[in-house]
């Protein structure tokens, strides 16, 4: 390759099969699914990857295995139909809950340390909108090891894809997907610990590149969740996918942001208002603390905005698990025990939990189909594959989730879809097959941006334009939206998308420069973010995360439909266009679940 331009820059070149980006729970089950398959697998990380995002999953991963009493796979897909208010695509979410069985009892033969019951199986908890028998009584499906499951779980995927000589590119931090001809062909990274530019050719590149929850000032996400994934494929030409939806966990601690699982509410937990009052009976008498997340956020900030809230603010809710008693939070909540206590200074044997709803899941991401092929429209067709590119986990939109999430469908979410990546490739690839030569023009356009962004010299510093960003995201996007304040939020993160062209990057060095990794992380959580704000301005209806208080109704006559958000980089313009939901399923085990109101 000649790329005497950037003679400076020290270029290594790799062929693989496979490259999967990102190294959670999803990148990593992608990883050792295609290791073990034959293909010759490179995983690049930005983070070690048992440091990545899904280390802070804490409450579990469900899956109907009928541990605790009575369960089936078809009460789930009901569920997590019910769930999505309806958006979801059912060929999809009948795919994952039949599939997380095998998926779990796989986990569990890799090493997966659950929790146990007193027989020896894998021990399951409650979780808010999970039930038995199509909505008649609370299901115990979520398998949990104490409420660290995600710690495990990344643990034991990433000594499995060692065993399987999976190779890692730790603190990689990849930049752009190379195309060709509306084609995948290999991605470019930036090693960070040695300044090296690394050119990745493979027949697949996988991004699992996590969320976008720091496009907001208070989230439960890391600081790595940037959305780099979004970023990449909307430059690639790729739209994403409902990004209007973005879920608020019920229980994040007041003033941290940081997460109390809601396996507190699952082995009993409840909310009171300052009257002491346990509200969530009046806003779901049936399911009451364990209703969906949407359900329970908008009912916290609605008891807050009537003067309900708890401390001198009355801003707040609190979460009780005093009653659970030590044995029990010992052993099943430990580390919500100790989060307490260093974010909130408070003993949770003895006193609440001050906790407010905080962004903790992007229902939204790159569409695929459930063979984690990336998906677009095309010629009229809106499940056209884009050859070369899958997507899975938070990054990815299947959609299973639709319109909200349930809790611990996302760590299965990630188990379910990376290994059907891995599946789907080895029906579609074959081990070692030669590759063409890479285009030259389209890695010069790569290091081309690149190049422009470390040599920024603007006015305006990353920290700065990144809090304008939260700032507008957090007031303007919120749990409830109106027209006025979805339009201050499109007209100030256009506006925070155009001063991006005004970026001033301090350190020009190619080592460990963080300036220059922020900087890059905030052009793509701009993305993520333009896309959001647009798309939940343009869907005039309320579902599941998207509430519109100017709309109160889910209207499935005009907006039971995906959005799909095209973004111009240059411009900042979002294209609207949409994708039918898949009102079908895969087998004649189950039937298509017609919408009906959604209530708990
Ligand atoms: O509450 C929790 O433990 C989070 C789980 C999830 O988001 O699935």
């Amino acid at each position: 390759m000649n790329l005497n331009k950037y003679k400076d820059y020290n270029i290594v070149e790799h062929v693989y099969d496979v490259v999967v980006v990102g190294a959670g729970g999803a990148g990593l089950r992608a990883t050792l699914g295609m290791a073990e398959k034959g293909f010759k697998t490179a995983c690049v990380t930005k983070v070690f990857p048992t440091r990545s995002h899904t280390v802070a999953a804490q409450g579990g991963v469900s899956a109907a295995l009928g541990n605790m009493g009575e369960d089936d796979w078809r009460w789930h897909m009901y569920d997590t139909v019910k769930g999505s208010d309806w958006l979801g695509d059912q060929d999809a979410i009948e795919y994952m809950c039949r599939e997380a069985i095998p998926s779990i009892l796989e986990l569990e033969h890799y090493g997966l340390p659950f929790s146990r019951t007193k027989e020896g199986k894998i021990y399951q908890r409650p979780f808010g909108g999970m039930t038995t028998h199509y909505g008649e009584a609370q299901a115990q499906r979520t398998c949990a090891a104490a409420d660290r499951t995600g710690h495990a779980m990344l643990h034991t995927l990433y000594q499995q894809s060692l065993k399987h000589h999976a190779e890692f590119y730790i603190e990689y931090f990849a930049l752009d997907l190379i195309m060709e001809n509306d084609e995948c062909r290999g991605v470019v990274a930036w090693n960070l610990a040695d300044g090296t530019i690394h050119v990745f050719r493979a027949q697949m590149v996988v991004l699992a590149t996590g969320g976008y929850g720091r496009a907001y000032f208070s989230a439960t996400s890391a600081h790595t969740c940037t959305g780099d994934g979004g970023g990449m494929a909307a430059r690639a030409g790729v739209p994403l996918q409902d990004m209007e939806f973005v879920q608020f966990h019920p229980t994040g601690i007041y003033g941290a942001g940081c997460l109390i699982t809601e396996g507190v509410r699952g082995e009993g937990g409840y909310l009171t208002n300052s009257n002491g009052e346990r509200f969530m009976e009046r806003y779901a008498p049936n399911a009451k603390d364990l209703a969906s997340r949407d359900v329970v956020s908008r009912s916290i900030l609605l008891e807050i905005r009537e003067g309900r809230g708890v401390g001198p603010k009355k801003d707040y809710i609190n979460l009780h698990l005093e009653h659970l008693g030590p044995e029990v939070i010992n052993e099943r909540l430990p580390s919500i025990a100790e989060s307490a206590k260093i974010f909130a200074n408070v003993d949770v044997t003895k006193e609440p939990i001050p906790i407010i709803p905080t962004v903790h899941y992007n229902m939204g991401g790159i569409p695929t189909n459930y063979h984690a092929e990336v998906v677009t429209l095309k010629d009229g067709n809106p499940d056209h594959v884009v050859p070369g590119l899958m997507a899975i986990g938070e990054a990815s939109c299947v959609s299973v989730h639709g319109a909200n999430r349930l809790g611990s469908n996302s760590l299965l979410d990630l188990v379910v879809f990376g290994r059907a990546a891995a599946n789907r490739a080895a029906e579609i690839l074959k081990p070692g097959a030669s590759q063409k030569d890479l285009p030259e023009d389209k890695i010069l356009a790569i290091l081309d941006r690149f190049d422009k962004i470390r040599h920024a010299d603007g006015s305006i510093s990353t920290a700065q334009l990144r809090s304008k960003m939260q700032d507008a995201m957090q007031a303007d996007v919120s749990v409830f939206r109106m027209e006025e304040t979805l339009k201050d939020g499109v007209d100030a993160i256009t506006e925070a998308y155009n001063e991006f062209k005004n970026i001033k990057v301090h350190d020009r060095s190619l080592i460990w420069n963080s300036d220059l990794v922020e900087t890059l992380e905030l052009s793509n959580l701009l993305a993520n973010a333009m896309t959001t704000v647009v798309s939940a301005y343009n869907r005039k209806e309320s579902r599941g995360a998207h509430a519109r208080e100017d709309f109160p109704s889910r209207d499935d006559e005009n907006w039971m439909k995906h959005t799909l958000a095209w973004l111009d980089e240059d411009s900042g313009e979002v294209t609207i266009d949409y994708r039918p939901v898949h009102t079908y399923t895969l087998t004649d085990d189950v039937e298509y679940i017609p919408p009906k109101e959604r209530t708990y």
